[in-house]
């Protein structure tokens, strides 16, 4: 017993040594990067978009990213530039995009409105329990890592992004969880989305 956790602690240990990628990964970093060139005038040539007009990649899961990317592809989740970038891309292309993306070091981001942050910071953490919204912490990690593949890290995320998206969830254009987010954002008041996008700026 003890010497066959001895050994496939061995194994997985050669293998990161090795790949320096856990080996479920399923996409190829040196693919995805070489595909990611197309990317790069808006996310930034390692995933940190320059501007904030584009949600930042870098360190995202992969599975998130390549879920996001058939959802572009698909129609299921729209917008007109990455139904676009998504297009032409295969299944492969996604996975190994996702995979080049999630390896990427994430630049910190930073809240610029630290009452606001304040606000922000109770409903990530605690809810709302009067108007039914959820702890955001609890799918998305005290830290905002989020919990692979399923639930998206969200931290140090433009405010300007993370709010649109809020919106779009509250509108329920964006609806390509079924309706998960949708159900949390439409209990969301407008301050509410402002102030949580700004704590979530800057939450690591
Ligand atoms: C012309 C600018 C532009 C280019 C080029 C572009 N994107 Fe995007 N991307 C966007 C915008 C804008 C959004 C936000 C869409 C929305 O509001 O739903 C986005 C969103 C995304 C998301 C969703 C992120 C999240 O957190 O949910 C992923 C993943 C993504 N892009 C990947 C890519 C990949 C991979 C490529 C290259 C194949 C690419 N993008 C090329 C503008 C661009
Ligand atoms: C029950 C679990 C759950 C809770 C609670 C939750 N979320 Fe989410 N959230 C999700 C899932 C799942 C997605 C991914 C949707 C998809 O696949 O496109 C998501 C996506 C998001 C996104 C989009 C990220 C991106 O990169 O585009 C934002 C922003 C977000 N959530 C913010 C919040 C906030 C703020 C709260 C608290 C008010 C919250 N979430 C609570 C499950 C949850």
């Amino acid at each position: 017993m003890r010497k066959s956790i001895l050994f496939f602690t061995g194994i997985s240990l050669i293998s990161w040594a090795l790949f320096a990628t856990p080996s479920f990964a399923a996409g190829s970093a040196k693919a995805g990067k070489a595909k990611s060139a197309q990317c790069a005038a808006c996310h930034g040539v390692d995933g940190n978009s320059p501007s904030p007009a584009f949600p930042k990649l870098a360190g995202q899961s992969a599975g998130y990213i390549t879920k996001q990317l058939t959802d572009f592809k698909t129609g299921r989740r729209v917008n007109g530039i990455m139904a676009g970038q998504a297009a032409g891309l295969s299944k492969a292309d996604m996975e190994n995009l996702g995979e080049y993306y999630s390896i990427q070091k994430h630049t910190k981001g930073a809240a610029s409105n630290a009452k606001l942050a304040k606000k922000g910071a109770r409903l990530y953490r605690g809810g709302n329990a009067k108007t039914g919204v959820s702890a955001c912490m609890s799918c998305h990690g005290p830290s905002g890592k989020g919990i692979p593949p399923k639930y998206p890290a969200v931290s140090g995320q433009y405010a300007a992004y993370t709010s649109a998206q809020l919106k779009l969830f509250k509108d329920n254009i964006r609806k390509n969880d079924d309706g998960l987010m949708a159900g949390i954002a439409f209990r969301m008041s407008l301050d509410e989305i402002q102030a949580v996008s700004e704590y979530m700026a800057g939450l690591y």
